[in-house]
């Protein structure tokens, strides 16, 4: 099946943070899972490089928009190889490929009468990039916190006639239930279309915004960014035949309602275009209880945690810390503990204990399992339940708790290992001590392979390097190597492998 997945397109009026590295990685997941389930995966992702911000941030570094943007979006898009991110294509707003087609779908939704011009008097927010209404205030009549400062604007643009379209949105969501996920976002979009539309004003006076698409009915105007932005989806695949309609847009729930629950629908449907199939709304990376954003500065450098602990461990830590769609404060201490508790204690030592023991009791070559035991026994069985619940956990957007399964899978391995004691049969000559030894020997490693291969779409490399060190190769089909017995009898493994070592302590003084 064709799987189109994208994420939201970056602003680039500041460098990424590890909100824009989480929505990376967690679309990545899906990406590299969706394959291993034989789905023909397209993933894009891209920066959003017109609008009032972006230009603003370009004017107080003193170089022309372009400039800047090519500077900014040169460090988002180096992000994505270092996190490990297989996307398959990168757009950014200023391509002519995305302005042609942004103009071709404004100039036929004008030609349809969709577009009209009208005065414009209301309020904007430059940090959301939003025109706001009366209803957007707070009781006390101040505007929220996200919006930053807003201001009073008052000049002749153009109108889309969104209002036209509520009662056919609202019908499309009934008839829809799972849209969006998750669930609860969709009723709060349809609270939202309680209240009647207001046409939405597509257009900026080119004497107080430079930096966007001409109109290409009136080029004393620009595109307003979000009409913009929104039709990246649209256009990085326009010219290749069979990929729209998306499959899930992954965003922020910052920016579900309305553009995208709303905008983007009404748009690609007065256009004639089939609708995505879903909208994927994540929660946000907190500090200390504030959204991270570049807006306020509270953020944290993904690249840190990378250069630290590695992609794997940081795409890990944030795929099984965060339940998608709810919100999670981000620490250090935190993070330390997982990598600690569950990737250098649970994974890496299974690692070390594989490796070590095959070396000293076998020569360095998996043995073939004798017949199994208890012990085997429910171990495999605690395998084959782990891999069938992870598996519709993952594909219901569970990441969270797919990985907690399948580090339980990795402590009963360990303490398998414990009463087994490789290290006393070791040293026994008797018979059935020998086999016992060839069967623990087997079945640990037989554990850490399959263990590897669940979660590979999290962490890719060390998944590739746990194969390596086994002296295995996996097979082309995914689900076949999730089939408990036998792959690696025979396989010369390596003398070791330090897959999470020990965090430094911080430098004293
Ligand atoms: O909104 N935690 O760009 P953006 C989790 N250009 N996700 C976060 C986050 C946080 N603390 N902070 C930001 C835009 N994000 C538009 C999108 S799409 C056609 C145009 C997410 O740079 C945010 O929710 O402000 C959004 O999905 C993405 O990062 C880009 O945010
Ligand atoms: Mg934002």
């Amino acid at each position: 099946m064709k799987f189109y997945l994208t994420t939201a397109i970056d602003y680039v009026n500041g460098s990424p943070h590890l909100g824009h590295a989480y929505e990376k990685v967690l679309t990545d997941v899906i990406a590299r899972f969706r394959r291993q389930m034989g789905d023909q995966v397209h993933f894009l992702t891209g920066v959003d490089e017109h609008g009032q911000k972006v230009q603003a941030s370009a004017r107080q570094r003193g170089i022309p928009p372009l400039q800047f943007c090519d500077e900014v979006s040169a460090e988002f898009r180096s992000l994505l190889p270092l996190l490990n991110i297989s996307n398959d294509d990168f757009i950014r707003t200023t391509e002519e490929r995305h302005q042609r087609v942004v103009r071709q779908v404004l100039q036929q939704l004008f030609d349809k009468g969709e577009i009209y011009r009208a005065e414009y008097k209301g309020f904007y927010s430059t940090r959301q990039e939003q025109f706001l209404q009366e209803k957007d205030r707070l009781p006390d009549g101040s505007w929220p916190e996200l919006f930053g400062e807003v201001t009073e604007i008052a000049e002749a643009n153009y109108f889309f006639k969104l209002r036209q379209y509520q009662d056919w949105l609202v019908e499309f969501l009934m008839k829809n239930e799972n849209f969006i996920f998750p669930r609860n976002r969709q009723t709060q979009v349809l609270e939202f279309l309680k209240e009647p539309l207001n046409d939405l004003c597509i257009s900026r006076p080119r004497e107080r915004l430079e930096w966007g698409i001409p109109l290409p009915f009136d080029d004393g105007y620009v595109t307003y960014v979000w009409f913009d932005a929104l039709l990246n989806y649209y256009s990085a695949v326009a010219d290749r035949p069979g990929l729209w309609p998306a499959t899930y847009h992954v965003i922020g729930k910052d920016i579900l309602v309305p553009p995208h629950a709303v905008y983007w629908p009404i748009m690609l449907h007065a256009a004639g275009l089939p609708l995505p199939r879903g909208i994927l709304a994540h929660g946000w990376w907190l500090q200390r209880g504030a959204k991270m954003s570049k807006s306020t500065g509270n953020v944290l450098n993904p690249l840190d945690f990378v250069t630290e602990f590695g992609a794997d461990a940081f795409r890990y830590f944030l795929m099984r810390e965060m339940n998608v769609g709810q919100d999670s404060d981000f620490t250090r201490e935190q993070f330390l503990v997982r990598y600690n508790s569950e990737l250098a204690n649970n994974l890496g030592n299974l690692v070390n204990r594989t490796l070590n023991m095959t070396t000293r009791f076998a020569g360095g070559v998996l043995p073939a399992a004798g017949p199994a035991g208890d012990l085997e026994r429910s171990l495999q069985e605690l395998w084959v339940k782990t891999r069938d619940d992870f598996i519709p956990l993952c594909e219901g957007f569970q990441f969270h708790t797919a990985l907690e399964r399948a580090m339980v899978f990795l402590t009963e391995t360990n303490a398998y290992i414990e009463q087994r004691a490789p290290w006393k049969l070791g040293k026994s000559t008797a018979a059935a001590d020998q086999d016992l030894l060839r069967t623990a020997l087997a079945t640990m490693a037989e554990a850490l392979r399959l263990a590897a291969a669940l979660i590979q779409h999290v962490t890719p490399s060390s998944s590739v390097k746990i194969n390596e060190v086994l002296g295995y190769s996996p097979g082309p089909v995914w689900r076949d190597e999730l089939a408990w017995g036998g792959k690696l009898n025979g396989a010369r493994v390596a003398a070791s492998l330090v897959l999470f070592p020990r965090p430094q302590p911080p430098p004293k003084g």
